[in-house]
């Protein structure tokens, strides 16, 4: 998974590339890559590790041109190299950047070879640089990309210049995303709008087997029969503030504070007095919520941790049983779909490869609807759901999720709350969750205090190797959730537990090498919760316990965090913050790149 980006302009392009490359790294930033048309010849330069080693080539190299493709990459076929960075060629003839699989890679690729051409990059992208070759005639790049797009098996979204035509790109897609950014006497495509904030507002989405030809005063779109069409122009203003770190030294920390006010984004318009409004999730949505008995949860990564807290909800809300499933594992499953099932994917940014690939699997099943939960207006995932909540989170950059977390549990919670509405249940509890909705910024706010206290126990943390994070009930997914926060940054190596398996292995490993971070809010099972950690206690264990009564429990070893006094349904939200402050500061201790860990990437849009 990768960010493409290409411009026909009539100014210098390179720098707009550039710029745009930076604001797509969270698809990938392993090596990156840019070529550019000088007439009589296209300019390629690549650079191993982030976009600004290619900014600094830039720099050094000053090329200059009015037409440019470029790719960041996060490596899938072959390692991060320059010789595997994008953009590929084919004959210094067609260059191509490209985001996606290509699985059919080794038969084209033995064919293409049969036929002579030579393969520089161990990539499955580079294949598609001479396949476009391999079926370039009479001057004809759209052509060439049709022909060669139809012997392709995968996703890809593909971007490619070729020599002969200084002022024009050929796009294409098929289950990778691409849009075209429709400018003032320039044009431009790129995987995500984001790319392009700071040029238009105006954006064309390709559907799945488009092609185009961009040039910097027209744009003609051809479907999957190589028709021409025209399709929606969408006007988006994204915020150029909201993808800058302003005062904080990480988009992490800006997203962790800003999770006040992006839980008020979700909540608003979406609440009345004393309940949550009727359709919601769309026209319709109320007679599809009155027929729901079962829910199936499909996401990835921290989403699936926002379902598994989901079905606690769902179970006491709308008293309706709920399966919650990876969408890696779903995808290849044959599901036994029960009358009445309404299948919920969840994903910041609804480009999740294995997500989107379970929603299209789902579609072809009995289930009653598909419902999606997503931050990304003009994703995939929302565009092909019956029924979209959005999470209103703004654009998230730092790769570990923070805020789009917190804003998917309230977002789950108003689905619960509809559904109950729509079959008449439990109307007292629905009134006193929307008053703790109403509470939950401020609520936020205060937990958001609790890091002075954190940044006293990071040093502690922060020289092991391994943690233990312990929870009971629907806060098992929330410490679920805080190890993977500290894994994903801090390279910590952390396991979650539900606090009463502890006795069943876990405890085999407690001693003064590793700290145990457990939650214990108040509520029915506090006593057990302390019962479990007294066991830790005996083994000589460090505790870090964040919870609301510390007169209940006393610390040898390790520290106790008071947390504010909270409301049992948004105590789930509340608890999350300190998890996500304790694993940022961590990562900060350890210095680590902590909005671009090693090895990840913010959207996963392969396989
Ligand atoms: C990647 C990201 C995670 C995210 C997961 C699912 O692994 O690094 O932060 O939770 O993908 O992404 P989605 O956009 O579907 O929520």
């Amino acid at each position: 998974m990768c960010g493409i980006i290409g411009a026909a302009s009539s100014r210098n392009v390179g720098k707009l590339l550039i710029q745009g490359l930076h604001k797509m790294e969270y698809r990938g930033y392993d090596s990156a890559g840019i070529a550019l048309h000088q007439k009589d010849h296209v300019t390629r330069l690549r650079a191993l590790g982030k976009v600004q080693a290619l900014e600094d080539l830039m720099i050094e190299h000053k090329p200059k041109s009015k037409l440019g493709i470029a790719h960041t990459r996060w490596a899938t076929h072959g390692k991060p190299s320059e010789a595997n960075a994008h953009p590929h060629a084919s004959n210094e003839q067609i260059y191509i950047v490209h985001n996606g699989i290509i699985e059919n890679y080794k038969e084209l690729t033995k064919k293409l070879k049969d036929s002579g051409y030579q393969f520089a990059s161990q990539t499955d992208s580079e294949l598609i640089a001479h396949l476009i070759h391999h079926h370039y005639k009479n001057n004809d790049l759209l052509c060439a990309m049709q022909s060669a797009t139809k012997e392709l098996e995968g996703a890809y979204a593909i971007a490619a210049v070729d020599l002969n035509h200084k002022d024009q790109l050929v796009i294409a897609r098929y289950k990778s995303p691409l849009l075209i950014g429709v400018g003032i006497e320039e044009n431009f495509a790129a995987s995500d709008p984001l790319a392009l904030a700071q040029l238009t507002s105006n954006f064309v989405f390709l559907e799945d087997g488009d092609t185009a030809v961009v040039k910097k005063d027209s744009y003609e779109i051809f479907d999957a029969k190589s028709k021409s069409v025209n399709r929606d122009v969408t006007h988006l203003d994204i915020e150029t503030s909201s993808v800058t770190k302003g005062e904080f030294s990480h988009f992490m920390e800006k997203e962790i504070f800003e999770q006040p006010q992006s839980a008020s984004n979700t909540l608003e318009s979406r609440l009345g007095s004393n309940d949550v409004l009727d359709n919601i999730f769309g026209l319709g949505s109320s007679e599809i919520f009155a027929k729901t008995k079962r829910i199936q949860f499909v996401a990835c990564g921290t989403s699936l941790h926002a379902g598994k807290v989901g079905r606690f909800w769902f179970e006491e809300i709308a008293g309706i049983p709920c399966y919650v499933d990876f969408a890696s594992e779903y995808r290849y499953r044959n599901p036994l779909v029960e009358d009445g099932t309404l299948f919920v994917t969840i994903s910041q940014s609804g480009e999740t490869a294995d997500t989107l690939a379970a929603l299209r699997y789902a579609r072809d099943k009995d289930y009653l609807s598909t419902l999606s939960i997503c931050n990304v207006p003009t994703s995939s995932l929302a565009r092909e759901s019956d029924h979209v909540l959005f999470t209103n989170a703004g654009p998230e950059i730092g790769v570990a999720s923070t805020k789009a977390f917190t804003t998917q549990l309230v977002s789950l919670l108003l689905l619960a709350m509809s559904i109950a509405k729509s079959q008449d249940k439990n109307p007292i509890m629905r009134e006193a969750i929307t008053k703790e909705l109403k509470d939950l910024p401020a609520a936020i706010d205060e937990s958001l205090d609790t890091k002075t206290a954190i940044q006293k126990i990071t040093p502690a943390i922060a020289e092991k190797n391994n943690a233990l994070f312990l929870g009971r009930g629907i806060f098992f997914p929330i410490v679920q959730e805080g190890a993977l926060k500290l894994k994903e940054i801090s390279y910590i190596h952390a396991e979650a537990y539900p606090a009463g398996e502890l006795k069943h292995g876990p405890l085999a490993l407690v001693d003064d090498s590793i700290p145990i971070v457990a939650l214990s809010p108040e509520n029915d099972l506090t006593e057990k919760l302390i019962s479990n950690l007294e066991e830790v206690k005996a083994r000589g264990g460090t505790l870090y316990v964040f919870g609301e009564g510390q007169d209940q429990f006393t610390i040898d070893s390790g520290s106790y965090i008071g947390m504010p006094k909270c409301n049992k349904f948004i105590a789930p939200i509340i608890y999350t913050i300190p998890l996500q402050i304790l694993a940022y500061y961590v990562a900060c201790h350890r210095g680590t790149d902590l909005d671009q860990p090693r090895n990840l990437a913010k959207s996963v849009t392969v396989e």
